[in-house]
C-alpha cells in the first residue's frame, strides 16, 4: 500500500495544492485533492482486469474552483438544501447564502468543496489514509460555531475506499456531510449511467416540492419509479409521467434507508453489466440522496454520472420530525461511508 503526494496547482490567492495516490496492491488507485476534499479519480478493475477511472473529475485545478457540479468534492457544513437558506436553533435565526435560489445548497457560496484542507498522511500493511482537517470559523457562510472537521479517505487492501467525518464545534450548530462523486462503472465517461442497476435498501423516499424541499411526509416507493428495492436499470422509469419525477429532472431526491437503527450497513449497490464492475455502498447515515447528474452539461454530459451522497434528509433543520442535524458542544459528529469495489 502506497500513498505519494505530487503538486497539482496553485489556487488564485497563492496556496499550493497537492494530490495524494493512494494505492493498494490490486492496482486499485485513487487520487485526492487537498483543495475542496476532492476525489479526483478511482481506478479500478473491470472483469477483464482493465484499470479505468470511475468517477467523473476534471483534469486542472481552475475547472474545479470554477466548476458548479460539485464533481467528486467533499460537502459541507451542510449538504443538500435548507429552505429559503433560513434556520433558527435557541430561537436565534440564522441566514444563509441562497446559492440556489431560492434555497441554500451544500454549505453556501463557498462550501467545504471550495476550502483548502490541511493534509497528512498514514499507513500500515493493509491500508493508506489521508487525513483532511479544516477549521471553518464561527459564522463562517453563517453557520454558528467554530467547527473543527477532520475527513479520513483510508483505502484498503479489499479494494474498499472508507470516509470516516469527524466533527466538533465551540456552539450549538447543524452539520450534514458528505460526498458529491459521480460514478460511471463504464470506466467511460461518453456513455450514460441509464444501462446500470441498482438496489437501495429503501422503503421509502422524501417527496419533495418543486423547489426540491421536503413537504415533511416519508412516502413508500411501492408502485413509483422510486422502487430500488429489487435490483432495476436506473434508466427503466428515470422519466416516468411522475410529479415527483418531473420536479427533480430524472431523480435527485433522498431515499430513507432501512435499518436505521444499525450502525454502518449495506445501503445500496450498482452493477455495470457490460465492465463487471460492482459497486457496493456501506454508511450510518439514515438517508441517501440519489442524484442522476440531470443537469450536467459542458465537460461533462447531462447523466454520465450518478451520485449516492449518504446523508441526512434535505432541509432537517426545518423539519422536527426528521432525525437531528443538531451537534451540541462537548459532542463528536461521526458519519462513515465506503464504497467497495469488485467484479462479477
Ligand atoms: C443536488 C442537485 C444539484 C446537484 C449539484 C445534488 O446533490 O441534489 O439538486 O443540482 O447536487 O451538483
Amino acid at each position: 500500500m502506497t500513498i505519494n503526494k505530487s503538486k497539482y496547482g496553485t489556487t488564485p490567492d497563492g496556496i499550493s495544492i497537492d494530490c495524494f495516490t493512494l494505492k493498494n496492491k490490486n492496482g486499485v488507485e485513487v487520487e485526492i485533492i487537498n483543495y475542496g476534499g476532492i476525489i479526483k479519480s478511482i481506478k479500478v478493475p473491470n472483469k477483464k482486469g482493465v484499470i479505468e477511472n470511475v468517477v467523473l473529475g476534471y483534469d486542472s485545478l481552475p475547472q474545479y474552483i470554477n466548476g458548479d457540479s460539485y464533481l467528486g468534492a467533499t460537502i459541507g457544513r451542510f449538504g443538500n438544501r435548507i429552505a429559503n437558506g433560513k434556520f433558527s436553533l435557541d430561537d436565534k435565526e440564522y441566514t444563509l447564502a441562497l446559492n440556489n435560489a431560492p434555497n441554500s445548497l451544500h454549505g453556501g457560496d463557498k462550501g467545504f468543496d471550495n476550502v483548502v484542507w490541511n493534509a497528512t498522511t498514514k499507513s500500515d500493511e493493509n491500508s493508506v489514509s489521508l487525513v483532511l482537517n479544516y477549521l471553518s470559523i464561527d459564522m463562517e457562510e453563517g453557520f454558528p460555531g467554530n467547527l473543527n472537521t477532520t475527513v479520513t479517505f483510508t483505502l484498503n487492501s479489499e479494494n474498499t475506499l472508507d470516509i470516516l467525518y469527524e466533527a466538533s464545534t465551540d456552539k450549538k450548530t447543524i452539520i450534514n456531510l458528505t460526498n458529491h462523486s459521480y460514478f460511471n462503472l463504464s470506466g467511460d465517461f461518453k456513455n450514460d449511467i441509464l444501462d446500470h442497476k441498482l438496489q437501495i435498501r429503501a422503503d421509502k423516499i422524501v417527496p419533495v416540492n418543486k423547489n426540491l424541499i421536503p413537504t415533511g411526509e416519508l412516502v413508500s416507493v411501492e408502485n413509483t419509479p422510486f422502487d430500488f428495492r429489487s435490483f432495476k436499470i436506473i434508466g427503466a422509469d428515470i422519466d416516468a409521467d411522475n410529479q415527483q419525477i418531473k420536479f427533480g429532472f430524472g431523480y435527485d431526491h433522498c431515499w430513507v434507508l432501512n435499518n436505521q437503527n444499525e450502525d454502518v450497513r449495506l445501503i445500496a449497490e450498482a452493477y455495470h453489466e457490460e465492465s463487471g464492475r460492482v459497486l457496493e455502498v456501506f454508511s450510518d447515515e439514515p438517508g441517501v440522496q440519489f442524484y442522476t447528474g440531470n443537469h450536467l452539461n459542458g465537460t461533462h454530459g447531462k447523466r454520465t454520472g450518478f451520485c449516492l451522497e449518504t446523508q441526512h434528509y434535505p432541509d432537517s433543520p426545518n423539519q422536527l420530525n426528521f432525525p437531528s442535524v443538531v451537534l451540541n458542544v462537548g459532542e463528536t459528529y461521526k458519519s462513515r461511508t465506503s464504497y467497495k469495489f469488485s467484479v462479477k
